[in-house]
């Protein structure tokens, strides 16, 4: 019997994009489900018109994998898909997928407005690097959008943030950010690490560009260091360039890790979301703990905020214990399922203490300024048994 199959019925739902991803419309080679890892530096042409044709194609064409490879455009297509759009690139790291983006956007004479509350590696970028290539950089504390506003200049290419940011886990207004940057002409590029797009999708909100740290949640496991960025497919054009000079690329096998990770994105996130919520539970009732940084338990503009423009709140909390510094390397140390280490989004729950990690180029006072104590513990939770991770808190914060 002959197929009777629609290869062009309309978009699936979000585990089924990432499970099958563009391979219902472009079937693999051998019929495989799996995609095929194709390990070729480049490749060769019947011809050199086909060999043409193929290189003035800078989207898909396939010549040179610094520019395109099989694996990566098939993973790069299955995260533009979750993302609702055109095209996604994939980076040897979170870092290469933030300087290329934003450098795609800007040059000499340029200027770019910058929420505070944003991951160490970018404020670097920001603070010590952008500015030696004549490109102006104005701070603004993050969620005030008067401020932001009258920081915008003719020259301002692009708005720089992320939410919920880290460790303080603020939400930032995605719709009204990008009602901001279409009325003053500026770009909005988002970094979406903490929340992924299975919990929220920046470009329905308005955001062009969308970053993104894949060593966390999007890879997952702790095995990987990766980044991705997604947008419309002339914002790509630009990306895609910028990055074919840079050459922040990733190998293939990388690239079906990536895959394979995605593939698993909305079980993993449903689990961590379950385990972070029941954790922010336990602690905010704990004797022991100060406070509790968690979207959920925030005040009700921001927890309101959270709902509209996120699935769910997230898997990542800020918490302060009673007792200093001291009292916290204390809880710190006696955790034994949750380890000790400064990445998050990966299957296994991670703690530190910002102050030794994220912040630790920073002063007292300039941490305490953005709200981070020095009893301040940032948690990833992982995916194991929440009981599991109930007790082993109960028993480092009580002993
Ligand atoms: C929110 C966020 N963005 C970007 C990065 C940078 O990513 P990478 O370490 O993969 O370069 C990190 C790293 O911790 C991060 O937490």
């Amino acid at each position: 019997m002959k197929s009777e199959r629609d290869r062009t019925a309309g978009p699936a739902g979000f585990e089924t994009m990432a499970i099958h991803g563009p391979s219902e419309e472009r079937p693999y080679p051998y019929r495989a489900v799996s995609p095929p890892i194709v390990h070729s530096s480049t490749f060769r042409f019947e011809d050199i018109d086909a060999m043409r044709t193929e290189m003035d194609d800078a989207r898909e064409g396939i010549f040179y994998s610094r520019r395109n490879n099989p694996t990566s455009l098939d993973a790069e297509q299955r995260l533009a898909m979750l993302e609702g759009c055109d095209n996604g690139a994939l980076f040897a790291c979170g870092m290469a997928a933030i300087t290329t983006t934003v450098l795609s956007r800007v040059e000499a004479g340029d200027h770019v407005a910058v929420f505070k509350d944003i991951y160490g590696g970018a404020v670097n970028f920001f603070t010590n690097v952008l500015p030696r290539y004549g490109v102006a950089v104005t701070w603004v504390d993050t969620n005030d959008y008067a401020g932001l506003e009258s920081a915008l200049q003719p020259n301002t290419k692009a708005i720089y943030f992320e939410s919920p940011t880290n460790p303080m886990l603020k939400i930032v207004d995605l719709e009204r950010m990008g009602e901001i940057g279409r009325r003053h002409g500026a770009a909005l590029i988002f970094d979406n690490t903490l929340a992924t797009p299975y919990l929220q999708r920046p470009l329905d909100w308005g955001i062009d560009g969308v970053v993104y740290s894949a060593t966390k949640y999007l890879c997952g496991h702790s095995d990987l260091i990766m980044g991705a960025a997604t947008g419309a497919a002339e914002w790509m054009d630009g990306v895609h360039n910028t990055r074919y000079v840079f050459g922040g690329v990733i190998d293939p096998h990388s690239a079906w890790l990536f895959s394979r990770s995605l593939a698993t994105l909305a079980v993993r996130m449903e689990r961590h979301c379950d385990n972070a919520e029941r954790l922010a539970e336990f602690l905010v009732s704990h004797p022991q703990v100060e406070r509790v940084q968690f979207p959920a338990l925030a005040e009700p503009e921001q927890r309101a905020l959270a709902e509209r423009q996120m699935r769910r709140y997230g898997a990542m909390i800020g918490f302060e214990v009673k007792g200093g510094g001291d009292r916290a390397d204390r809880v710190v140390s006696r955790l034994r399922h949750v380890c000790l280490g400064p990445s998050l989004g990966g299957i296994e729950s991670l703690i530190v203490e910002p102050r030794y990690a994220t912040h630790r180029r920073m002063t007292r006072e300039q941490r305490e300024a953005l709200g981070i104590g020095e009893g301040m513990l940032r948690l990833s939770v992982g995916m194991e048994s929440v009981d599991d991770l109930i007790a082993d808190f109960t028993q480092a914060l009580e002993g």
